[in-house]
């Protein structure tokens, strides 16, 4: 039987013509945290490929399981949980290898190096007594830290790459003598400074002004470009990722409920949450009174019943609150997980 995410892969290849080459794929990743002897499900049956120099934008309100994703990606998982699935690392010259079963030390040689993070709170995954120059040194490649001066060269071009000015002063600060668009900054050369294959960004623009947050996302479509990166980058916010991702997906509730080409989701969305999404994101460049989905996203010790959306969709029926909506493909090749999808 063809997996989601192996069907995902023909379905872009068929409607680009593009022959793609994969660099990520997950099969049906699965986290389940174990607190007091109860099982709580965090993520479930999240499958997708990342075609290599391409970008995937991932969506959805806070609590969705964006972040726990991210770091997945990378192998780091919450203590006390079951993982199940496969995050299967695609270098083209070598095997596919699953993070999941890698050990440490072989971990050590792609997590930081092939695949690049910028964690969600950038401020708190910096070291707060080493200098920003210190930490993205630590994060180069032996070779070039084998030598100092090639070293520290190498980290002054990387912060000049991100489009940070006076960058031979900025190694010398502590992350909390910068702005925090300039520690997003850093925080991104960190992530660049092994050289990786695959970047991933969690809420890159969360907390910065309106112009820092479009200086930020032309510096990652800036960076892509000239250092062949395949980009994953995650936001709760529509407007940071239209125009610039190629495919999105939309979570909620640990789980996929939409997937496809940005341009499909975002012009003709199938799934009643997406379409959700895009109204309020309407309403607030629109200047109207901003629309809000009702409701909550549910907790994950309390989730509703059949699909976890029920309570809160516009299109629901009964047997929307009795079971559980499987991934079904769309007649534009993208796939959503609901009953009733809008046509
Ligand atoms: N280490 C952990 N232990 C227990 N629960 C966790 C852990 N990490 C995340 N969770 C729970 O998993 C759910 C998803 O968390 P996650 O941080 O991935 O959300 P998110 O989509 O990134 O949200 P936000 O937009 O606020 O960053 C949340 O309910 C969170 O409380
Ligand atoms: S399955 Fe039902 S409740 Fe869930 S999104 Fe579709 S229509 Fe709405
Ligand atoms: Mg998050």
């Amino acid at each position: 039987m063809t997996s989601f995410s192996q069907q995902v892969t023909t379905v872009v290849i068929e409607n680009t013509l593009i022959k793609t080459q994969p660099i990520l794929k997950v099969h049906n990743l699965g986290i389940t945290l174990h607190r007091d002897g109860l099982p709580i499900q965090l993520l479930k049956g999240v499958g997708f490929t990342l075609e290599s120099g391409s970008t995937l934008g991932i969506l959805g309100e806070s609590g969705c399981g964006k972040s726990l994703l991210a770091k997945a990606l990378v192998s780091i998982f919450p203590p006390e949980s079951t993982v199940m699935g496969e995050i299967l690392f695609c270098p083209g010259d070598k095997e596919e290898i699953d993070l999941i079963t890698l050990d440490i030390s072989a971990l050590r040689g792609i997590r930081g190096k092939r695949i690049g993070i910028m964690f969600q709170d950038t401020l708190s995954s910096m070291n707060p007594v080493l200098t920003c120059g210190r930490q993205i040194f630590d994060a180069l490649p032996e070779a070039q830290r084998k030598d100092h001066k090639v070293g520290k060269n190498r980290v002054v071009e990387l912060l000049d790459f991100v489009g940070l000015v006076n960058p031979k002063r900025i190694i010398e600060t502590y992350p909390h003598e910068l702005s925090g668009g300039m520690i997003q900054r850093v925080a991104l050369a960190a992530a660049l400074a092994g050289n990786p294959d695959i970047l991933i960004v969690d809420e890159p623009t969360t907390a910065l002004d309106v112009i820092s947050q479009v200086e930020l996302i032309e510096t990652l479509m800036g960076l892509k470009k000239e250092m062949e990166l395949s980009v994953i980058v995650i936001s709760h916010d529509i407007k940071m990722v239209e125009g610039w991702v190629d495919m999105l997906m939309v979570m909620y509730s640990g789980k996929i409920v939409e997937y496809g080409k940005s341009k499909d989701v975002l012009i003709s969305p199938s799934h009643p949450y997406t379409k959700a999404l895009l109204k309020t994101a309407e309403s607030y460049e629109r200047g109207r009174k901003p629309i809000s989905i009702p409701g909550d996203p549910p907790s994950t010790l309390f989730r509703p019943s059949g699909c976890n959306f029920h309570p809160r969709c516009d299109f629901m029926k009964e047997k929307c609150s009795q079971e559980e909506p499987q991934i079904s493909e769309t007649k534009l090749g993208g796939f959503v997980r609901c009953f009733y999808p809008i046509e």
